[in-house]
C-alpha cells in the first residue's frame, strides 16, 4: 500500500498531502489505456481553498498514481468589464450592475488575493478533432471563480458608478492538453493564454446570480449529433449545446421544483442511459444538493427524462421534479459524476466522501478526505420509483483485481440466532464482505446484518444491517468512540429497502476510515465515513468480521470476504 498514516484509506483514492473535494474531468483516453481523474484540490493546505485542478492517473480506475497539480488556479492581473442583472442573490436589489476592475491590492484585497480558483468541471477527449485543437486532444471545462468590484451603474462616480464591493463571479472556462493530460494551456478565443477569457461568460446566463454559475458537465448527444453542457445556476441549471466544442449556444433550461433545505444545486449531470434488457433511452438529471439531504447536509439526487434536438431536456411527468430520487443514503456522497468515454458504455460514477456539513472540521493529517469506489450504474424497471425507472449502483469489476484470500468456507452458510453473534476467522481493516440473510415467519429476527471493524470484545464495531420490521437497511456506527470529535454527524443512516421475500444481501465496501454499503446488488446504497479514535476508544485492533440476527433466527449464505 501508497500510505500507512492512521485513517488512511487503502482502496479509496485520497492525495498525499492537502485537501481534495470534487472529483473533474472523469475520462478514459482509449489512445493510452490510461482513465484520469482530476479533482478540486489545494496545493497549498489541508482545508479548502487555492482551487486547482490536481490530477491522477489509472489503468483500472481503482490503482491511481497521483500526477500533481494538472490546472492552477490564476492571477487575475486585467481589468474585466461587463453589466449584468442578477435576479437572484444579494446583487439583485440593485438591478443591472456593472462588474469592473482588478482585484489587485490597489482594490483591497478581494477576498481571494485577486486569483481565479478553477472550480469542478468536465472533461472529454475530442476524438474527431471537432474542436480543431487537435485530434485526441483532452478539453477541460471548468469553472473560473473570481471577485470583482462591483458598482451600481448609475451613472456618477465618472461614469462608473457608485461602488456596492467586491462580488463573485463564476464564469464557464476551457483548458486543453495536447500531450495525454500532463500539460494544460487556458484556451482564449482572443488568444490570451495568461488572461483567458471565458466560453460561456455569466453574460449567457438568461437569469440567476453571478455568483452561483458553475460545474460545466459536457456530454455527447449520439442521437442528434451535437455536444451539451449543463451548468447549474442556484436553483436552476441551464443547457447549452455545440458541433464543435468553442462555440455554445444557449439552449434551455431546467428549474427546480423540490426545495430540499435551502442549499443550492451542484455538480449536475445530463448521463443518457439505455433501460436495462430494452432499447429504451433515456437521459439521468444528476445533481448534488448542498443542503437537505436524508442523512442531512449534502447529497445527491436523479430524474429521469429525454432529450431534444434543441437541447432541451424533457421530464418523464409532472412529477419527475418534484420527487427526485436520492442516489444514495448516506452522509458521504457527494458530487459525483460519471467518467466520459469509458469502454463497453458502462456508465461508471465517482464522487467525493465527505458532507459540506462538517467538513470544516479536519479529520486527517496531512490529507484530508478521499473518493468513493467506483460505481458502475445501470437504469432498470422500477414500479415503486418516480417515473418508473431507477438507478442500481455496484463496485465496478475492476475492483476485484485487488482483493485479496476468501473467507473459510466453514462460516459461508451459517445459522445465527440471538443468542450468538458469528465471528468469522478473518481480521483485516480494508475488505470487501458480503452475505445473504434469510429468514421465515416463524422465529423472525428483528434485524439482522455484518458488524464490520469489530474489535475483539466487539465492544467497538459498525452496524451494516438490516431492521426487518421497519424494512430499512441501515449503518449504524454508534460504537466507533466518534463523539464529540467533528466528523459525520448521524450515528445510524438508513434508507427503505423492501425484502419481500424474506431475504436481504448486503455487501459492504470497508476501508480504514470509510464504508460504502450496497443493498440487493445495488438497489440502495449508503455510504459514511468513520473514525476509530485510538484517544478515545484505545489502542485496541477493530479487524474482527462477524454476522448477526437480532430477536430470532436468521440464515447466512454465499458469505464472502476478500
Ligand atoms: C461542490 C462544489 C462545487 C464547486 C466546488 C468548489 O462540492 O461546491 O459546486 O465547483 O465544490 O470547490
Amino acid at each position: 500500500w501508497l500510505y500507512n498514516e492512521p485513517f488512511r484509506n487503502q482502496y479509496h483514492y485520497s492525495a498525499q498531502k492537502n485537501w481534495l473535494n470534487d472529483p473533474n474531468g472523469l475520462l478514459y483516453d482509449d489512445t493510452t489505456g490510461t482513465y484520469h481523474m482530476f479533482y478540486q484540490y489545494n496545493p497549498a493546505g489541508n482545508s479548502w481553498g487555492n482551487m486547482s485542478w490536481g490530477h491522477a492517473t489509472s489503468s483500472d480506475m481503482i490503482n491511481w498514481q497521483e500526477q500533481g497539480v494538472a490546472i492552477p488556479e490564476l492571477e487575475n492581473q486585467e481589468w474585466e468589464d461587463f453589466t449584468y442583472t442578477n435576479t437572484t442573490g444579494d446583487l439583485a436589489q440593485y438591478g443591472e450592475v456593472r462588474y469592473v476592475g482588478k482585484p489587485t491590492t490597489n482594490w483591497g484585497d478581494g477576498g481571494e488575493n485577486g486569483k481565479k480558483y478553477i472550480f469542478s468541471g468536465s472533461a472529454i477527449i475530442d476524438k474527431n478533432n471537432a474542436s480543431g485543437l487537435g485530434e485526441n486532444t483532452i478539453l477541460a471545462f471548468y469553472t473560473s471563480c473570481f471577485q470583482i468590484g462591483t458598482r451600481k451603474n448609475d451613472g456618477q462616480d465618472g461614469g462608473l458608478g457608485t461602488w456596492i464591493g467586491f462580488n463573485e463571479v463564476q464564469e464557464q472556462h476551457l483548458a486543453y492538453s495536447t500531450d495525454g493530460g500532463k500539460t494544460f494551456k487556458q484556451y482564449s478565443a482572443d488568444g490570451n493564454e495568461t488572461q483567458p477569457k471565458a466560453l460561456i461568460p455569466v453574460t449567457m446566463m438568461p437569469e440567476g446570480n453571478a455568483k452561483d454559475f458553475r460545474d460545466p458537465k459536457v456530454v455527447y448527444d449520439e442521437g442528434n449529433q451535437q455536444w451539451l453542457m449543463i451548468v447549474v445556476s442556484g436553483q436552476e441549471a441551464q443547457i447549452y449545446k455545440s458541433k464543435d466544442l468553442l462555440s455554445w449556444e444557449y439552449a434551455s433550461k431546467i428549474e427546480r421544483q423540490h426545495d430540499v433545505g435551502n442549499g443550492v444545486w451542484e455538480c449536475p449531470e445530463l448521463i443518457p442511459m439505455t433501460v436495462e434488457g430494452t432499447s429504451e433511452q433515456k437521459w439521468i438529471l444528476s445533481m448534488s444538493v448542498q443542503k437537505g439531504a436524508p442523512a442531512s447536509g449534502s447529497g445527491m439526487q436523479y430524474m429521469i427524462g429525454t432529450m431534444n434536438a434543441q437541447g432541451q431536456w424533457l421530464p418523464d411527468s409532472s412529477e419527475t421534479l418534484k420527487k427526485p430520487l436520492w442516489t444514495d443514503y448516506g452522509e458521504d456522497y457527494y458530487a459525483g459524476v460519471t467518467f466520459s468515454n469509458v469502454p463497453d458504455k458502462r456508465t461508471v460514477m465517482l464522487a467525493w466522501m465527505s458532507n459540506w456539513e462538517y467538513v470544516n472540521e479536519q479529520q486527517t493529517d496531512p490529507w484530508y478526505s478521499h473518493m468513493a469506489t467506483p460505481r458502475e450504474l445501470k437504469l432498470v424497471a422500477d414500479s415503486q420509483a418516480t417515473d418508473g425507472y431507477s438507478l442500481r449502483q455496484m463496485p465496478v469489476k475492476e475492483l476485484d483485481t485487488i482483493q485479496k484470500e476468501t473467507i473459510q468456507p466453514a462460516l459461508s452458510t451459517t445459522n445465527l440466532d440471538d443468542q450468538t453473534i458469528k465471528v468469522t476467522n478473518f481480521k483485516g481493516t480494508n475488505y470487501k464482505v458480503e452475505a445473504r440473510f434469510n429468514w421465515t415467519d416463524v422465529d423472525k429476527p428483528s434485524a439482522v446484518g455484518i458488524l464490520v471493524r469489530a474489535s475483539d470484545d466487539l465492544s467497538r464495531k459498525i452496524y451494516v444491517g438490516y431492521d426487518i420490521q421497519n424494512q430499512l437497511a441501515y449503518v449504524n456506527r454508534l460504537a466507533t468512540g466518534e463523539a464529540n470529535i467533528g466528523g459525520p454527524t448521524r450515528d445510524k443512516t438508513n434508507t427503505p429497502v423492501a425484502a419481500p421475500n424474506n431475504q436481504v444481501k448486503l455487501t459492504a465496501l470497508v476501508d480504514e476510515s470509510s464504508v460504502e454499503v450496497f443493498v440487493n446488488d445495488g438497489e440502495k446504497t449508503i455510504s459514511q465515513v468513520f473514525y476509530f479514535r485510538p484517544e478515545i476508544i484505545g489502542n485496541i485492533p477493530t479487524n474482527l468480521v462477524a454476522f448477526y440476527a437480532e430477536n430470532g433466527k436468521s440464515t447466512v449464505s454465499d458469505a464472502k470476504i476478500s
